[in-house]
């Protein structure tokens, strides 16, 4: 990849920092945001060269298209800092890729790879002092492309932004999560956009979450939109399943997203010689191995939530218990990933890209 970029991007640096503001020590969850943003604008067809500016408000026409026809798509990544202040990337051409696969499900342009890479390397060198350090916290990173095209027409806009902005955040739940496996409501369907990070299908799972946090639940796992017997993901993880010495995961489809923490963890734990299944998993299996003792984890896996121990599960108004032990695959799985992020290990996949 050319340098090109970045010694072309125009940078206006922030007057102050908001730095002293954050309490390091209670980040909480994409909270605090830092000094500053990279913001790409397309018009008349083609891309404008990535600007870093002071983080600010935009301003948009009441008529913007991202208003009325949600054209409107993110990543979640994370940078790190070693114990030598090296910044670091996990995978983050996969994010920069899946961007653009979700961009083109929603009839949004493609941002050119060394424009969303070179940018948000320029953006993390500039932001370098919020990375935070502490044991379980990262910056989180955040891509997003809206329409800012303006028209009532039910048809794609023409202008677009991308925004990459930056939240120094410690773990996404505070403990372990309670899932209930739904049945009624769907996140996906065959042929739509659930593969796609686009902001609708996380708008559409706000109202069944809602529900069942008022029923003592963190999450949803949604099952597939048909039948509603199979296992897809959670609202903000793929899900891994360990059946006696077995960990299975749904496989993608146009319904599931790509997750990159979950093809990670298929391929570390194959690598530690722990059996994998990628296959479809009916929740009654589950509930079976539940029920004949031999469920012995569940866990979530994405960027935010990382690896997630699942505490038990809700299904038809019973709720089954996860069993509890010092040694499972979510902590052995857990350590080994956020190890090879924050370089604590060799990395002999390649996956970590030093700034
Ligand atoms: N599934 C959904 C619906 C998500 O929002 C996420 C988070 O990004 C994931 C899975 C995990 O994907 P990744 O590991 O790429 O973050
Ligand atoms: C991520 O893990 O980066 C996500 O995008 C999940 C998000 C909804 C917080």
């Amino acid at each position: 990849m050319s340098n090109s970029i970045s010694t072309k991007l125009e940078v206006t640096k922030a007057k102050s920092t908001r730095i002293n503001e954050v309490d390091f020590d209670n980040l909480g969850f994409g909270k605090y945001y830092t000094d500053h943003i990279l913001v790409c604008d397309y018009k008349d067809g083609s891309w404008t060269m990535p600007k870093i500016l002071p983080y600010q408000p935009i301003t948009l026409e009441p008529s913007a298209k991202i208003f009325h026809y949600g054209q409107s798509i993110f990543e979640g990544m994370k940078g790190y800092k070693d114990a030598d202040g090296n910044i670091l990337l996990f995978r983050p051409l996969d994010n920069c890729r899946r961007f653009n696969i979700s961009a083109k499900r929603l009839a949004m342009p493609e941002i050119p790879e060394e424009y969303f890479m070179e940018g948000l390397k320029t953006l993390l060198q500039i932001d370098s002092d919020w990375i935070p350090t502490k044991e379980g916290s990262s910056l989180y990173i955040r891509p997003f492309m809206f329409a800012t095209g303006e028209g009532f027409h039910a048809s794609p806009a023409e202008e677009y932004k991308v925004i990459i902005a930056l939240a120094p955040s410690g773990p996404y739940f505070s403990g372990k999560v309670k899932v209930l496996i739904e049945e009624h409501y769907s996140r996906a369907a065959n042929g739509g956009v659930g593969f796609a990070k686009a902001g609708g299908n996380y708008a559409g799972q706000f109202y069944p979450t809602q529900l069942a946090i008022e029923k003592g639940y963190n999450q949803v796992i949604w099952t597939d939109d048909t039948s509603h017997e199979f296992i897809e993901e959670a609202g903000a993880m793929n899900i891994f399943i360990r059946i006696n010495d077995t960990l299975i995961t749904a496989p993608t489809s146009d319904r599931i997203l790509d997750g990159i923490t979950r093809k990670s963890i298929i391929q570390i734990a194959k690598d530690m010689n722990i059996p994998v299944e990628v296959r479809r998993i009916k929740v009654q299996e589950i509930v079976e191995a539940s029920e004949n003792g031999t469920l012995k984890e569940m866990f979530g896996a994405g960027t935010a939530a990382v690896v997630s121990p699942i505490s038990g599960f809700g299904y038809r108004n019973k709720d089954y218990d996860l069993p509890e032990s010092n040694e499972t695959y979510a902590s052995v799985l857990k350590k080994r990933i956020t190890d090879l992020q924050t370089n604590k290990a060799d990395d002999p996949y390649g996956w970590r890209v030093q700034l």
